[in-house]
């Protein structure tokens, strides 16, 4: 996919800043500091459009970046990271449920886990979530750069058994690093918009 135009066109925190125009959207979600920003940049070829972080927590509101004017790639806050207050918990529960649940526009999700890692408790209620909402959901594996090529099948493995993933549903490895995937991340994403 050729992307010629992206920019960020609101960082909302609630529904009645979400824009209005009814194109596509496809969400991100996952861990804090897991790379969904660095998915987006990668896709759209943008170093830093999403803004990305070494520390968990960068992305806090819904960010709606619009591409090629047809369709948005959502950013989301990430979960599952230890040292937000239970205040602040409550406010993203809110605020994705709200989002996940009733977005029309929604027609898909990638969700980002971390290939090194056996998903987390969070990875597998966000899982669940989205198949509860019936959502299209696809599993991006990333950080694929930090496997060693001989390992990554037991990796790949464990992602799928640990979210108990529907045999219908895509899990990609992925780096956002090298770019490995990225033509299949596409492939996946235009079938939605
Ligand atoms: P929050 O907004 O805090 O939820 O984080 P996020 O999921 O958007 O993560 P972000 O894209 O900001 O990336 C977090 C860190 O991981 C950054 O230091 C990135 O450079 C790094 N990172 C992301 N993807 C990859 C990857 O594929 N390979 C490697 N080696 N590093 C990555
Ligand atoms: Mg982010």
């Amino acid at each position: 996919m050729k992307v010629t135009e992206a920019e960020i066109v609101i960082s909302a925190v609630s529904k009645k800043q979400y824009p209005n125009e009814g194109i596509p959207e496809i969400a991100l979600a996952g861990r804090s500091n897991v790379g969904k920003s660095s998915f987006i940049n990668k896709l759209i070829n943008r170093k830093s459009l999403a803004r990305t972080s070494s520390k968990p927590g960068k992305t806090q509101t819904l960010n709606f970046y619009k591409i090629n004017e047809s369709f948005f790639f959502v950013d989301v806050p990430g979960y599952g990271y230890a040292k937000v207050s239970k205040k602040e918990r409550e406010k993203w529960g809110t605020m994705m449920e709200e989002y996940f649940q009733s977005r029309e526009t929604l027609k898909a999700v990638v969700l980002i886990t971390d290939i090194r890692h056996e998903p987390t408790k969070d990875d597998i209620q966000m899982y669940d979530f989205l198949k509860y909402y019936e959502l299209p959901v696809m599993v991006v594996a990333t950080k694929l750069d930090k496997v060693p090529k001989s390992k990554r099948p037991k990796h790949i493995k464990r992602t799928k058994q640990t979210l108990q993933m529907e045999t219908d549903d895509v899990l990609l490895p992925f780096s956002s690093e090298t770019g490995e995937g990225k033509d299949e991340a596409w492939r996946y994403i235009k079938q939605y918009i």
